[in-house]
Order: C-alpha cells, then sequence, then structure tokens
C-alpha cells in the first residue's frame, strides 16, 4: 500500500516534496494511524534546511499527528481499533526523569513522520485525543504542549505569584508555556517580534510584553517587572547576557532551543554571585506526557493555532514557518 506524504528530499530546491511513499507491514505491536491532521514544529523546517542531525533523504517529516486507528498488530489490544489518538512523538525516554536515554528519538527524523495519510508507531505512543479538542487543535499539542510543560513546571517549578517571562510568544512551545503560566497563577509576561503577538497573549491572560526589536525593551522590562523569578526562553544566542539581567536573585532560565544559535559571552560573575540557574529541557518523559495531558484536559487548554491548510499545501506551510511571521502552531489538515 502506498500513501501521500511530505518527504525530505535535499536534492529539490526547498528540500522537501510530496511523494508517493511505500506503507511497510505493521509490526507486532504497532498501530498504524489514519492521519486527520499533523502540525509542524521548528525541527521540521530545520530539518528541511539540512540543518538536523543524522537527517536522510525519502524520510517523511512530521512528528505531530492526530487521528484514528485503522489496523493494529496482532499484540495490540483490540480496544485501540478505531480510537480517535494523539501520537507522543517522544520515543524512548526510559525511566529516568531527569533525562532521557540514549535510545531517544523523536518521530519524523529517522522514522517516518506524521505530514502523511497514515504513520505507524508503537501502541505505547497513543494517547485519547483530549475530548475538548478538535483533530486540527489535538494535532498542534504532542511536541510543543509536552516540552512547554516540562519546562515551567518540571523544571521551572512554577509557583502562583512569581514573575516570569515567555520569550518569543509566536512561537509553538511559547504560546502553550505562556497558557500555562497563566493557569498556574503566575504574573506572566512575554517578548514577541510583533506587537500583535503581544496583544494575542495578552487576550490569553499575560499580564504585558515587550517588543524585542525595540532597543529599550530590557529596560523597560526590567522596569515594569521588577524582574523575573522564571524565565522560559528558546532564543538563546546574543540575548543570553540580557535575560540573565531579567532574573532576578535565585532566579531561574529554563531554555529549550537555541534558535539564534550559542551565546557569544556568559556573565559567570552575576550568575554566580546572584544564584541563578540556568537550565536545559528537552521534551519530556512518558510521565511528562501523561502530566501534561492531565492538565490541559482538566484546565481544557487549546493551542494557539496560527492556521489550517491541506496536506497538498504543506509546503506553503513551511514557507511561512521559514518567514517567522506565524502565531502559534501551523497546522495542517490531511483528512
Ligand atoms: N529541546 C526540545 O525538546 C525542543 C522542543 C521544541 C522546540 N525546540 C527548539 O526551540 C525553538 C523554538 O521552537 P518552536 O517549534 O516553538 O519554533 P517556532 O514556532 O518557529 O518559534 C520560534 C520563535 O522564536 C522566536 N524568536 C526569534 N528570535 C527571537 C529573539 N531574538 N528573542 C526571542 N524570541 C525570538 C520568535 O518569536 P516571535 O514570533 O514572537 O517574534 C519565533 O516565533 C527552536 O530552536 C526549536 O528547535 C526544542
Amino acid at each position: 500500500m502506498t500513501m501521500k506524504a511530505l518527504v525530505l528530499d535535499q536534492k529539490v530546491s526547498f528540500g522537501i516534496k510530496l511523494s508517493e511513499v511505500q506503507l511497510p507491514d505493521l509490526k507486532p505491536k504497532e498501530v498504524k494511524v489514519k492521519l486527520r491532521a499533523a502540525a509542524l514544529n521548528r525541527r521540521d523546517e530545520w530539518c528541511r534546511q539540512g540543518r538536523y542531525p543524522n537527517i536522510k533523504d525519502g524520510v517523511v517529516l512530521g512528528s505531530d499527528g492526530a487521528g484514528i486507528v485503522e489496523a493494529i498488530g496482532e499484540e495490540v489490544d483490540k480496544d485501540w481499533l478505531g480510537k480517535e489518538v494523539i501520537i507522543n512523538s517522544a520515543n524512548n525516554w526510559g525511566e529516568n526523569q531527569k533525562v532521557q536515554s540514549s535510545e531517544f528519538q523523536i518521530l519524523g527524523m529517522p522514522k517516518n513522520g506524521t505530514l502523511a495519510e497514515y504513520v505507524q508507531v508503537d501502541v505505547s505512543r497513543l494517547a485519547n485525543k483530549p475530548a475538548h479538542m478538535s483533530f486540527e487543535e489535538a494535532a498542534a499539542l504532542p511536541l510543543a504542549g509536552l516540552t512547554a510543560y516540562r519546562a515551567l513546571f518540571y523544571h521551572g517549578q512554577v509557583k502562583a505569584g512569581q514573575k516570569v517571562l515567555v520569550t518569543g510568544f509566536g512561537g509553538g512551545v511559547a504560546q502553550f508555556a505562556a497558557q500555562y503560566a497563566v493557569i498556574a497563577g503566575a504574573e506572566v509576561y512575554v517578548n514577541s517580534s510583533k506587537d500583535d503577538k503581544i496583544s494575542k497573549a495578552v487576550s490569553l491572560g499575560a499580564k504585558g510584553g515587550f517588543n524585542y526589536k525595540k532597543e529599550a525593551w530590557l529596560d523597560e522590562a526590567k522596569e515594569i517587572s521588577g524582574g523575573f523569578d522564571l524565565i522560559i526562553d528558546s532564543a538563546m544566542g546574543d540575548t543570553l547576557p540580557g535575560m540573565i539581567g531579567l532574573l532576578v536573585p535565585g532566579g531561574k532560565l529554563i531554555f529549550y532551543g537555541a534558535t539564534l544559535g550559542n551565546p557569544p559571552m556568559l556573565d559567570a560573575r552575576r550568575i554566580f554571585w546572584n544564584q541563578l540557574t540556568l537550565q536545559g529541557t528537552t521534551m519530556g518523559s512518558d510521565q511528562d506526557f501523561k502530566d501534561m495531558l492531565d492538565f490541559i484536559s482538566k484546565e481544557r487548554i487549546k493551542p494557539v493555532i496560527d492556521s489550517v491548510r491541506p496536506l497538498e499545501e504543506a509546503i506553503a506551510a513551511f514557507e511561512l514557518m521559514a518567514s517567522g511571521s506565524q502565531t502559534g502552531k501551523i497546522v495542517v489538515k490531511i483528512s
């Protein structure tokens, strides 16, 4: 059987193309999910640009998806057949809650991902689609929702009343982190390249925001907030010294990415004297995923969705992500 899918092909001009792809036989513990929707993450764009480790042409991109279980391997419980599901794209985390195992892998490279009519995954990666979400909303949740959850709760240990800055609100992870922090009772601020993205954050409960394109934004942020207990960031690069300067003594910077690259310098004295924590984080364990699902279902959180387009227009979805003009998740409707 073949299916329509978006594959990496570094020989074509934009690095990706729609193709007919063969589906392999189901393994005993696998399920075949007929995808209803998928969503992009910055990782897909890094793969397209050839800037992700160990990429291979011909692999179907996409880590996030929601759909219906259409077929099951011989060892899978028949109750899964016909279920509306989302897919946890974090594979082989292992038992250690502190860090993933060396076998850890993210769906969508090197294994075929979700920008396709079907995806085949181990049954352990399935969870019921949150009842309050459509397929499009649910597809936008797994990778970004999990990353934000671990950053804010596992590492950040956010508390009500704390001052929290979430950087780059337009980002897929950031919009979840900001929403979670509001629900946790924090006083939440964001930064962004665009004022309308800041307004969106405020409409979701953020206290305010700062346009990082404006030179004086750091001073403004310090004056208005008085400093932050917790910053959730993925920009890094030359923004790091400014972030460190915004933390109150004892504050924490949790970072899940380095979109702008490695920081050129580190103000070590400021960090040790003020007892600051700089903590990296990556996606999350199966326990984090379960906790995240319980949280978003209880609080009926929905992702901020920038736009939805059909699989046939997936290349336009990547062009949008490359432009950086989106607010929140870019979703691809599949069936
Ligand atoms: N470790 C992990 O498990 C993990 C998981 C997910 C993502 N990531 C990484 O985290 C980063 C974000 O991922 P994503 O999927 O959320 O990407 P995304 O949706 O493309 O968002 C990226 C955001 O970065 C923000 N940004 C750009 N320059 C900035 C600056 N100078 N200061 C502050 N923010 C800036 C922009 O915010 P505005 O649009 O508001 O200006 C942009 O929307 C990527 O590097 C990705 O690879 C890592």
